[in-house]
């Protein structure tokens, strides 16, 4: 899109050619009204509000593009009568309940109502029955809906789930005169609105979806609303605290909405979880897990100086990625001071495989983020189970499939309705485990400039070809000769007479051939589908911005050097932008800023995990540690991000700063080490006080600052293994992954979080079995044994049994080697 100029109301405005005029307008802070509109979906058309005069024609800005010179006018007096005949309308059988309704304060309809002016009724029809419904975490008033349809918007060019949809009201019918007589575009409004509620795609009256809210949250009235929040506070008792989700490494802003708990107990409390969902949409954890704090902690000094004791014993410390940047640090510190082992497998995973990456890549960090991958029109997911690893980046799938109409390739061994049901132009493809490498390979095969790729992979490449013949049927046109009669004159008798004459016509026929065809042994070994090529040309077409999303399977590989290499020739070589997710909130932080070991040493402090003296923020541990949401600080994003987050809860307890001062480090308050963080590993030195933390009405992210993506010297070796066929897992497979909505421990003690822990089998795979949910299983294998319930689970599908990590008690990691898939034997007990 090229850079324009383009005038609204006289003044100048710099936007690009296409940009919707409502975005141009926002982006330069001048007010339309908009209801109906999300930005990042598409527009619907439902609330006709933003009406403008673009170049003397009436448009509606939302979906009207800027053209170089336009000249737009944001009201006329038409426009005038149109919004407040709109509003109107949509006060019409609108229930006076603003004094109870959970959206009073923070209601777009009373909102517009006032700036409009609506002081009294010109329209009515009769209202019909239009009851609530229970949707389980999201509660339903009919009688409130606007029927805007942001909430179907939300889900569908979002979130992906496609869960809500409009449905018939059974209203009466708009007096006629009202088409005569009232304005155009608020009657087309008034007439449609008048004709639906919102219901839901499947049919019944029970949402069976990912639960994410996000449809509540857009709603901009108090239709529909969070079950856990209905009834419980005014809008403007709450106090927004500003923070990021602490639960995965997508870093998503929120802010945490605060109160006291209640008359007679002044303790603040989280009420809710709230998100700019303009910019940024939360997953269900992020929405719903949000108190997960370590209540009613005290100062226990005896328990203190054990802490102290044990780190003067300990040669080693544990811990997990759930921290924030600068504990991270305080233990960094700790570790050049003391000589501590530092471990943290999963982290120390991650840093490897970014290490290995970038020796051929050049660059410590991969070069893109979920950002340009939502604005890209052709990606490549591999080594995720990406709706729960990072459902943002599910999101940021969902949003170029739908909105960008994009297509997309997703490689992964255990299938997955959900990614299924984002559309006919995302392709599963559902390889073994273990076959990660010939996916790579593809890939490098089928979009990689093979004039620049490494000479010796080039030739490997070729390996995988060969000549095939196949048999084709195809229709030719054959010549043919028909004996017709026809009457004709004979000239001598001057009489007609039946003549035969023989007539060539072109006939199409059905022939066979064989024909040879390139036969990429890649594409069978993977189990592709037979027409995966044209499938593959259907969906580049009119594509040119591709991204390549990788995750934590790679990262434990057996293999994961060699997978390391490859994906950074593919970022290198390709027009592929590359994203990798990195595994736990703080990954990515913990990843740059420690200096991982491999081996535990004889006496381990943990920390948020079980070592032989146990600090932990879960309240289980010998020292309480504040949660994340008690704490102020920062932690590093999937896209590269420094998000600061501050503390929403009070904490009465010693912290990881208090420890480290009594060790001799010096710092008054935790966030003192903001600025420390290291700026060789491409962070900035930044007090903490001095991060910003908002989007730009253009939707520019100004939450901390991005980290530098630092050069690395590029070795000169760009050799990369073949692959391994002989890798390969027997029947019986289990993955290590969570059921949507849990990460960790923090998610799994909160309140309204429901997935419960256990085995995820998928519904398909408990029909053609014995087992039955509910059942108690024993998973079992060289590296160790579990025992847990059956939990059917219809967000997935196949025979992959999904053991997952949220519930630590289950012990679930002891039953893989780090790959994340592994064979175990399954009996019931
Ligand atoms: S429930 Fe809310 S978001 Fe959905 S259509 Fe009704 S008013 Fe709009
Ligand atoms: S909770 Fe999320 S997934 Fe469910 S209907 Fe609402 S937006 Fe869709
Ligand atoms: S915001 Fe443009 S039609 Fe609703």
């Amino acid at each position: 899109m090229s850079n324009i100029v383009i005038n609204i109301d006289g003044k100048e405005v710099h936007t690009k050619e296409g940009e919707y005029l409502l975005n141009a307008a926002r982006a330069n802070d001048i007010f339309i009204p908009a209801i109906c509109y999300l930005t990042r979906c598409s527009p619907t058309l439902a609330c006709r509000i933003c009406l403008v005069e673009a170049d003397g024609k009436q448009v509606y800005a939302c979906n009207a593009k800027a053209k170089d010179g336009m000249n737009i006018t944001t009201t006329t007096e038409n426009i005038e009568k149109e919004r407040r005949a709109i509003m109107e309308v949509y006060d019409v059988n609108h229930p006076l309940q603003c004094g109870v309704c959970d959206q009073s304060g923070e209601c777009e309809l009373q909102n517009y109502t006032l700036e409009i002016g609506v002081d009294s009724q010109n329209y009515a029809v009769k209202d019909v029955d239009r009851s609530s419904h229970d949707w389980g975490h999201l509660h339903y008033d009919p009688g409130l809906c606007i029927v805007c349809e942001r909430c179907v918007t939300a889900c569908k060019d979002m979130i992906g789930d496609n869960s809500l949809k409009t449905i018939a009201r059974g209203a009466d019918a708009l007096n006629v005169e009202y088409k005569e007589n009232m304005p155009k575009d608020a009657y087309a409004m008034w007439n449609k609105l008048n004709k639906s509620v919102i219901g839901l795609t499947n049919g019944t009256d029970v949402l069976d979806c990912t639960s994410c809210g996000e449809c509540a949250a857009v709603c901009p009235v108090g239709a529909l609303v969070d079950t856990h929040f209905m009834y419980k506070s005014n809008a403007w008792e709450l106090k927004q605290v500003p923070a990021t989700c602490g639960h995965c490494s997508a870093g998503c802003q929120i802010s945490y909405d605060v109160k006291h708990t209640s008359i007679e107990n002044p303790e603040e409390k989280i009420y809710r979880v709230m998100n700019e969902w303009n910019y940024v949409s939360l997953c269900g954890a992020g929405r719903y897990g949000f108190d997960y704090q370590n209540s009613n902690v005290e100062k226990d000094e005896a328990a203190f100086e054990k802490a102290v004791e044990a780190f003067k014993t300990a040669d080693t410390i544990k811990f997990t990625s759930t921290i924030t940047n600068e504990e991270a640090l305080i233990l960094e510190k700790l570790k050049e001071k003391f000589g501590y082992k530092l471990v943290n497998d999963e982290a120390k995973a991650f840093q490897t495989f970014l290490h290995n990456y970038s020796d051929i890549s050049g660059t410590r960090l991969y070069g893109s983020d979920l950002k340009e991958m939502m604005d890209s029109n052709f990606i490549v997911s591999v080594g995720t189970a990406i709706k729960t690893d990072n459902p943002n980046a599910r999101y940021s799938l969902n949003n170029s499939l739908t909105v960008n109409k994009g297509a997309a390739l997703y490689f992964h061994p255990v299938k997955d309705p959900i990614i299924d049901n984002l559309g006919k132009n995302i392709l599963s493809i559902n390889h073994k485990p273990l076959q990660e490498e010939a996916v790579l390979y593809l890939i490098l095969d089928l979009f990689a400039d093979k004039d620049k790729l490494p000479s010796k992979v080039v030739k490997y490449l070729s390996s995988f070809h060969s000549k095939k013949k196949i048999t084709v049927t195809e229709t030719i046109k054959e010549k043919v000769i028909e004996k017709v009669k026809e009457m004709k004159l004979n000239e001598e008798t001057g009489k007609e007479e039946e003549v035969e004459i023989e007539k060539t016509k072109m006939v199409p026929k059905k022939v066979s051939k064989e024909i040879e065809v390139d036969d990429n042994k890649l594409i069978s070994m993977l189990n592709m589908p037979d027409n995966f090529n044209e499938t593959l040309e259907k969906f580049l077409k009119k594509k040119d911005s591709f991204s390549l999303i990788v995750g934590p399977d790679l990262y434990n590989h057996p293999n994961s050097k060699n997978i390391a290499r490859l994906v950074a020739l593919i970022e290198k070589y390709s027009e592929f932008k590359l994203i990798m997710i990195p595994t736990l909130t703080n990954t990515l932080g913990v990843s740059l800023i420690n200096e991982l070991s491999e081996e535990e040493g004889k006496y381990a402090v943990g920390y948020n995990t079980k070592a032989d003296f146990t600090l932990s923020a879960l309240g289980d541990g010998d020292l309480d540690m504040p949660a994340i949401n008690q704490q102020e600080g920062t932690l590093t994003s999937i896209n590269k991000r420094v998000n600061p987050t501050n503390q929403a809860i009070g904490y009465g307890g010693y912290t990881l700063n208090d420890i480290a001062n009594a060790l001799g480090l010096e710092a008054q308050n935790t966030i003192d080490y903001t600025k420390e963080l290291p700026t060789s590993k491409g962070f900035l030195s930044q007090s903490f006080d001095d991060l910003p933390n908002y989007y730009t009405n253009a939707g520019e992210e100004m939450r901390g600052y991005e980290i530098k993506n630092m050069g690395r010297r590029v070795s000169s070796d760009e050799s990369v293994s073949k692959i391994n066929e002989s890798l390969a897992l027997e029947n019986d497979i289990i993955y290590l992954a969570n059921p949507v909505r849990q990460f960790t421990d923090f998610t799994n003690k909160t309140t309204n979080l429901d997935e419960v822990s256990g085995i995820y089998m998928s519904e398909e795979f408990l029909s053609n079995s014995e087992l039955n949910e509910g059942d108690s299983l024993k998973i079992k294998n060289e590296n160790g044994e579990m025992v847990a319930n059956i939990i059917s689970d219809n967000k997935i599908a196949g025979d992959i049994v999904i053991i997952p990590t949220f519930d630590s008690k289950l012990n679930s990691e002891a039953l893989v080697n780090g790959y994340r898939f592994a064979t175990a034997s399954i009996e019931k007990v």
